[in-house]
């Protein structure tokens, strides 16, 4: 078993470091924020991710996982150190390597013997091959050193199943022994590896996001063309997603996607492309689709409404996707401004992210439950997919409403039981019980062309 060290105790490495404990290595979590640390030595976990709390606990009882605010002291007699810090989105567009840099320049003058460095951030092309310049520079006694690009494809929400039973491991290094001793750490993971170089590795991450990125916004473009035409884009993304050459999986469509990952992904691969001459255009159009994604569900509600101007709406969810409180780039915060902006009032509710929107002063009326945020609205928009929105109690919210338009924008609800209770069921492309005549002229137009 190894000792490992990790360098940032975000989503990223504080899963891999509870996840590492778990495997049975001993790891020492790092972070820079005395307060996080203490936090997380109190068994406070400063991220919501189910299970995470019971992991780390028993990891910490177990003696094999510790926090540290000290470089010197996380890094003492490690053979491995990762870097899971943030690569933020810059101003223009590309991957932001600051917290990077300094952590490897750090990593460089604590270590008091040579390890092997791994890079977990997500990093463009050549980031591996920059780290190692770095380390050189600053301690070249320990040189040459070995730097593995290992990228993880963890999803929040799901981070510690995701960690612990990988889809693969990829690896990629100049120094092939460093690669394959980081391929022993995962020994336990019953998955295939890729072991590659640092460059080819870093691409897999950035072209696994925006892939995934590109599926969403095919299907959101999918569903404005349902959505006009008067077919249900549910059953045509399932009967797409039955053959096995094209998948299920991320073909849900609704309000685009939203995190700490795609738009920043999809932005900075976009800007490699640009960097080296290219016209990235599938990456443009995945990213302005998404974006176009929020003001088409705005201008669908207006058009149903009639106007926006002076009516109430209820936004249910504001995290990005369920199961996490993570706020960042979520569709329902640029759905609020907006529907702000036309003159409507808007309430909200999220059941773990109240406390974020707060803190982010969100331009809405926070209410403290689904019923307190539903009374006496015009609509409902339901902007992300829990499962108590699912599950609510939809014909006691049709009594609290004082309109009757429910907009799914996530296509999780029945419109059936919606329209049971009296409301008008809206969905993001499914047809809606009533034909819309500009549907039905769509269609004719297209008829008289062929
Ligand atoms: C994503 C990837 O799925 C992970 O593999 C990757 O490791 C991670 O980014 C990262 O780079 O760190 P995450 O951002 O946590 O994970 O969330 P996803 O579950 O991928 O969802 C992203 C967004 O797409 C959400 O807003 C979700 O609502 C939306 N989405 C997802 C759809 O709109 N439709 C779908 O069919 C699937």
């Amino acid at each position: 078993m190894a000792r490992i060290a990790i360098v940032g105790t975000g989503y990223v490495g504080l899963t891999t470091g509870a996840c590492m404990a778990e495997m049975g290595h001993t790891v020492c979590c790092l972070d820079i924020n005395r307060r996080r640390v203490e936090d997380l030595r109190a068994g406070v976990i400063p991220i919501y991710e189910p299970g995470m709390d019971t992991l780390v606990a028993t990891n910490v009882a177990a003696g094999r996982l510790r926090f540290s605010a000290d470089y010197r002291d996380a890094l003492s007699n490690v053979e491995f150190v990762v870097i899971a810090v943030p690569t933020p989105m810059s101003d223009d567009g590309q991957a932001d390597l600051r917290y990077v840099v300094t952590a490897s320049k750090q990593i460089a003058r604590s270590l008091t013997a040579p390890a092997i460095v791994i890079n977990k951030s997500t990093s463009p092309v050549g980031t591996a091959d920059r780290i190692s310049g770095i380390l050189e520079a600053a301690r070249p006694e320990f040189g040459p050193w070995s730097v593995v690009c290992n990228p993880e494809f963890l999803r929040e929400g799901c981070a510690i199943d995701d960690c612990l039973h990988p889809a693969r491991v990829v690896l990629g290094s100049r120094d092939m022994v460093a690669a394959h001793a980081v391929e022993a750490l995962y020994e336990s993971l019953d998955c295939p590896a890729i072991i590659t170089d640092p460059y080819t590795a870093e691409m897999i991450k950035y072209g696994s996001n925006a892939f995934l990125a590109m599926r969403i916004s095919f299907v959101n473009e999918v569903a404005r063309i349902c959505d006009a035409l008067g077919a249900d884009v549910t059953t045509v993304a399932k009967g797409m997603g039955l053959d096995p050459r094209i998948g299920s999986a991320f073909l849900q469509a609704g309000l685009g996607y939203g995190g700490s990952c795609f738009p920043k992904d999809v932005s900075a691969l976009a800007g490699m492309a640009v960097s080296a001459g290219l016209d990235p255009q599938l990456l443009q159009s995945t990213r302005a689709i998404n974006d176009g994604q929020r003001d088409w569900a705005v201008k669908r509600l207006e058009e149903t409404l009639g106007h926006l101007e002076g009516a109430t709406v209820a936004v249910l969810g504001l995290a990005f996707k369920p199961d996490t409180d993570d706020l960042r780039e979520a569709p329902a915060l640029d759905i609020i401004q907006s529907l702000i902006d036309r003159g409507a009032s808007v309430r909200a509710y999220d059941p773990v992210a109240m406390p974020g929107a707060e803190r982010l002063g969100v331009p809405a009326l926070l209410c403290g439950s689904i019923e307190e945020c539903v009374s006496g609205v015009d609509a409902v928009l339901l902007a992300t997919d829990w499962d108590v929105f699912i599950h609510a109690d939809w014909a006691r919210i049709g009594q609290l409403m004082r309109g009757t338009v429910v907009f799914d924008g996530r296509n999780c609800l029945d419109p059936q039981v919606i329209a049971r209770h009296g409301m008008n069921y809206l969905g993001v492309g499914r047809p809606g019980l009533v034909e819309r005549t500009s549907q039905r002229e769509a269609r004719e137009r297209i008829a008289a062309v062929a």
